[in-house]
């Protein structure tokens, strides 16, 4: 998590801005459109068959990624023999892993025999802002692989496969695997660096003095928003090993004097004395009933005048766009049963702990539903196990 190299883009300058949101909708949409009519140029069954293969895929580019393949390579090119040799594989079944991923657009395979690295392999190198590479390598994980691998039953019972397969939550499974746990955490920085400067620009941090990020990882956005905001101060809170790669990050970001690491969990406490509190892609890991309580956790804490800003990918029912539907599986089957939701499910959840809805900003990736504590909510807090 905090070698060299994982450090990269993580100075002291704000991360990298994307482009304007209409910029970033019109590529979707046209890459939607250009993908659809790719697909009508050949029998459907072709199309489904590749769909149907994506296991494959999904390994193929895990082991690219786990045995560094694209450092390996470098600026140059290589035969499958002399990478075989660096990494402990068999050249022949290597050579046939790489050709694989030649016929996807990962990796060149040059008429001499050799590799070279290209525009989609790039990414796979260590050390890049976005962090492709343990992302990859989180999704071809054993422990997430076999969790699909019981997705029939999940669909039969709506449980976490996960858990089933497991016999505890993910986040249990993280306690005792500390090397998925970073890499995981490492997968969700490259993630949140994409979404930082945006979420950065988005939101009126200006009302904001003392911001607290419940459940923030390992401190990526809110280094982001300590550097882009120098009237903030911060708290990160989140389990203990998670903050343990924080209190790097900050220095190498040059806010560590602004910031608190507070470890602990959000079914107990949250710390006070914040006038924000931020919960970035943390409801969709969990249920409603336990959203509702991480809430109302997070209420208590609160003063009348503090805000809580929920940023979600939020996804609507009836719509097949984005990647909300397929983040959504994901949380289905990895954790306990979570999901993404709407915009209207997410504001029941807060008017069922007890906040109103004050104004949603809505970015093309995710939105940031702002919202208060309602003054007359009882001081028992509700009751999160009967929310449905
Ligand atoms: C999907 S990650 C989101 C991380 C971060 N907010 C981001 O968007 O990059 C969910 C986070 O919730 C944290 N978490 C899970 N259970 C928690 C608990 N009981 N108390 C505090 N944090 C918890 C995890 O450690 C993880 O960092």
């Amino acid at each position: 998590m905090t070698s060299e190299a994982d450090q990269e883009g993580l100075s002291t300058h704000p991360f990298p801005d994307a482009p304007p949101g209409f910029v970033i909708r019109g590529v979707l949409w046209l890459r939607r459109a250009l993908l659809r009519v790719a697909d009508r140029l050949v029998p459907p069954d072709v199309v489904l068959f590749e769909h149907a293969t994506g296991l494959a895929g999904t390994m193929l580019i895990g082991a690219a990624a786990r045995l560094r393949l694209a450092d390996l390579i470098g600026d140059g090119a290589r035969t499958s023999a002399s990478l075989a040799a660096l990494t402990g594989t068999d050249s022949d079944a290597l050579h046939r892993t790489m050709r694989a991923l030649a016929t996807k657009g990962i990796f060149d395979l040059l008429p001499d025999g050799r590799f070279r690295n290209n525009r989609l392999s790039e990414p796979l190198k260590s050390g890049k802002p976005w962090r492709t590479r343990a992302w990859v390598q989180y999704f071809a994980s054993r422990s997430n692989v076999a969790a699909w691998a019981d997705f029939d039953q999940t669909l039969i019972s709506g449980d976490s496969a996960f858990a089933r397969v497991y016999g505890q939550s993910i986040w249990t499974y993280f306690d005792a695997h500390p090397e998925e746990r970073a890499q995981f955490a490492e997968a969700m920085m490259g993630l949140t660096i994409r979404d930082a400067p945006m979420i950065a620009r988005r939101y009126p941090f200006g009302e904001v003095h003392r911001l607290c990020d419940v459940g923030g990882g390992c401190g990526t956005l809110l280094s982001e928003l300590l550097i882009r905001h120098r009237h903030l101060t911060g708290v990160l809170y989140d389990n203990p090993g998670v903050l343990k790669s924080a209190a790097s990050l900050f220095a190498g970001r040059g806010v560590a004097d602004r910031v608190t690491l507070i470890p602990g969990s959000f079914f107990e406490t949250v710390p006070s004395g914040c006038d924000g509190y931020l919960l970035k892609h943390v409801l969709h890991d969990w249920d409603d009933p336990t959203c509702v309580r991480i809430l109302q956790v997070c209420r208590r804490a609160m003063t009348g005048t503090s805000r809580l800003l929920l940023v979600e990918t939020v996804t609507e029912r009836h719509a097949p766009t984005g990647m909300g539907p397929l983040s959504d599986v994901q949380m289905m089957v990895a954790c306990d049963k979570g999901r993404e939701r709407s915009e209207a499910e997410l504001t029941r959840l807060l008017m069922a702990a007890g906040f109103r809805l004050a104004r949603v900003y809505r970015a093309p990736t995710f939105s940031i539903l702002d919202s208060r504590p309602e003054p007359d909510y009882g001081a028992s807090g509700g009751d999160a196990a009967t929310f449905h």
